[in-house]
C-alpha cells in the first residue's frame, strides 16, 4: 500500500495536534508505523489520501455497527441540521430517542443525554454516590470506564501501556476512593463489599468486558454481584458503552438477565456521532438537577442532530439485524478457532456477538492477568502490520476489541480470515 499522502499529513499533524492525534490510541505507538490519515468512508470501508481501500474493523472503536455513513443516517442528520446545528432547549428528537432507549432497555425508566462515554460514567458515579451519600466505588482490573480521574486507575484499553495503568496529574485522594478487583472474581468480589459495605456508592462494571480484549463476565458472576450490591445497599452501575446495542436490542443485561440500577451508553446510539448517556430507576434518576441535588449539565447535551441520527440509526437494530450480524461473527470465529485447533497454534478469537478480539494462547482468558498474558506483543505490532498489508484496518493496540458492522460481507470476513491463517501459519 502506498501511504504517502498520510505520512505528510501526519508530519503535518504532529506540528499541531499533541502527538499527532486527538487520542493516545490512534497514534500507532504499540504497533509501529504511521497512522493512517482517512478522507472518508463508505459501508464496511475507510478510504484514505492515497485512494486506499481498508476493511475497517475499528468502526470508531465500535460506534459504526452499521458501518460508515450509512445512507438513512446520513439524510436524517443532515435534514435536523438544516433546521439549526443546536438550541440549548428541550427538543422533540431528545424525546422520541429517550422514549425509544427506555422502551427497548426496561433498567432505564429516565435518561440524561452527555456527549461521550467518559461523560456518562463519570456523571452515574456521582449520581450514586450523590444518591448513597457514600465515597468509595469498586471498579475491575482492565475494564476502562473512560479517563474520568477516580476510574485511572488499573484500567485497560490505551491506558494499559501506562505506568502503573493510571495517568499523571491525578490527585491522590481520587484514586484512594476507588478499590479495583479482579474481573469474574466472586471471592475476592463477596470478600470487599462485605468489608467495606458502608463505605461504597456503587460498582461499576463492563458486564462484557472489551478493553482487555473481549472477556464476557461469567453469569453467575453478574448474578452474585447483582444480589450483593441490593443487599448492601450499594448501586449497580453496568458501563455499556461498548455493548449498549451491539450484542442485542436489550444490551447486554438483557442477554445476561441481569438488571443494573444504572446504565451508561454511548458509541453506537450515536451513530457515529459524540454522545453518551445515563439512565435508570426513576428514584435514583430525580436524584438529578434539576429535580434533585446532584448537578450535571452540558451545553450541547441531547444535540438534535446527534438525537436524530442516533435515533435513525437505533431504529435500524431489530432482532432480525442481530441474529444475521451475530450469526455471521459466530461462523468466522468458529472458522479461524478450528483452524487454530488443527494447525496446533496457540491462539484463539474470544468474541461475544459482533465484538471479537484475538489471544495468543488457547487457554480461555477471564480477566486481566490473563488478558496481559495472552497478549502478542511484538507479534500483535506484526499481525497488524500484515493486516494493514492486506487492505485491513485493525485497532491499533493490542487489548482492543475488534469489530464487525453489518455493512460487512462474508466476503470481507473470509479475506480477514485468510489473512489470520496467512499470518500465523508463518509466525505460529
Ligand atoms: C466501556 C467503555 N466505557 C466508557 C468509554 C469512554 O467513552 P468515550 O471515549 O466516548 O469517552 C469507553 C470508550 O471506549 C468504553 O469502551
Amino acid at each position: 500500500m502506498r501511504t504517502q499522502h498520510s505520512q505528510e499529513y501526519f508530519q503535518q499533524a504532529q506540528q499541531v495536534l499533541v502527538g499527532g492525534v486527538n487520542s493516545p490510541v490512534r497514534s500507532f505507538k504499540s504497533v509501529r508505523g504511521q497512522p493512517i490519515v482517512m478522507k472518508y468512508g463508505r459501508g464496511s470501508k475507510l478510504y484514505d489520501y492515497d485512494n486506499n481501500a481498508w476493511t475497517d474493523y475499528c468502526l470508531s472503536w465500535g460506534a459504526l455497527i452499521l458501518g460508515h455513513a450509512h445512507p438513512n443516517v446520513v439524510l436524517s442528520a443532515k435534514r435536523t441540521l438544516e433546521k439549526g446545528a443546536s438550541f440549548g432547549t428541550t427538543t422533540r428528537e431528545e424525546i422520541e430517542i429517550a422514549r425509544h432507549i427506555t422502551a427497548q432497555v426496561p433498567s432505564i425508566e429516565l435518561i440524561r443525554f452527555v456527549n461521550s462515554g467518559t461523560e456518562a460514567t463519570m456523571s452515574a458515579i456521582r449520581l450514586a454516590r450523590g444518591f448513597t451519600g457514600r465515597d468509595t466505588i469498586v471498579k475491575f482490573d482492565g475494564c476502562y470506564h473512560g479517563h474520568f480521574d477516580d476510574l485511572l486507575t488499573a484500567a485497560g484499553s490505551g491506558v494499559a501501556q501506562l505506568k502503573k495503568s493510571s495517568s499523571l496529574g491525578i490527585p491522590r485522594n481520587h484514586i484512594d476512593n476507588t478499590i479495583s478487583l479482579p474481573y469474574n472474581d466472586v471471592v475476592v468480589l463477596e470478600q470487599t463489599l462485605a468489608k467495606h459495605k458502608n463505605a461504597i456508592a456503587c460498582v461499576i462494571i463492563e458486564p462484557v468486558a472489551g478493553n482487555m480484549g473481549v472477556i464476557p463476565a461469567k453469569p453467575e458472576f453478574l448474578r452474585r454481584l447483582r444480589e450483593l450490591t441490593k443487599q448492601y445497599g450499594i448501586i449497580l452501575i453496568f458501563d455499556e458503552v461498548m455493548t449498549g446495542f451491539r450484542t442485542s436490542t436489550g444490551c447486554a443485561q438483557a442477554d445476561y438477565g441481569v438488571t443494573p440500577d444504572l446504565t451508561c451508553l454511548g458509541k453506537i446510539i450515536g451513530a457515529g456521532f459524540p454522545v453518551g448517556a445515563y439512565g435508570g430507576h426513576k428514584d435514583i434518576m430525580q436524584n438529578l438537577a434539576p429535580l434533585g441535588g446532584v448537578y450535571q449539565a452540558g451545553t450541547f447535551s441531547g444535540n438534535p442532530v446527534v438525537m436524530r441520527a442516533g435515533l435513525t440509526g437505533l431504529r435500524l437494530l431489530n432482532e432480525a439485524f442481530y441474529k444475521r450480524l451475530n450469526d455471521r461473527c459466530a461462523a468466522f470465529a468458529e472458522d479461524i478457532n478450528g483452524y487454530f485447533q488443527t494447525h496446533d497454534i496457540p491462539a484463539h478469537i474470544a468474541h461475544y456477538r459482533s465484538m471479537m478480539s484475538i489471544r495468543f494462547r488457547n487457554e480461555p482468558v477471564i480477566n486481566y492477568a490473563d488478558a496481559q498474558a495472552a497478549s502478542g506483543g511484538e507479534r500483535y505490532a506484526r499481525l497488524f502490520q500484515h493486516l494493514l498489508n492486506a487492505g485491513i484496518y485493525w485497532p491499533p493496540a493490542d487489548l482492543e476489541a475488534f469489530f464487525v458492522s453489518s455493512m460487512h460481507t462474508k466476503k470481507d470476513l473470509e479475506a480477514l480470515a485468510q489473512a489470520l491463517k496467512d499470518f500465523f501459519a508463518k509466525n505460529a
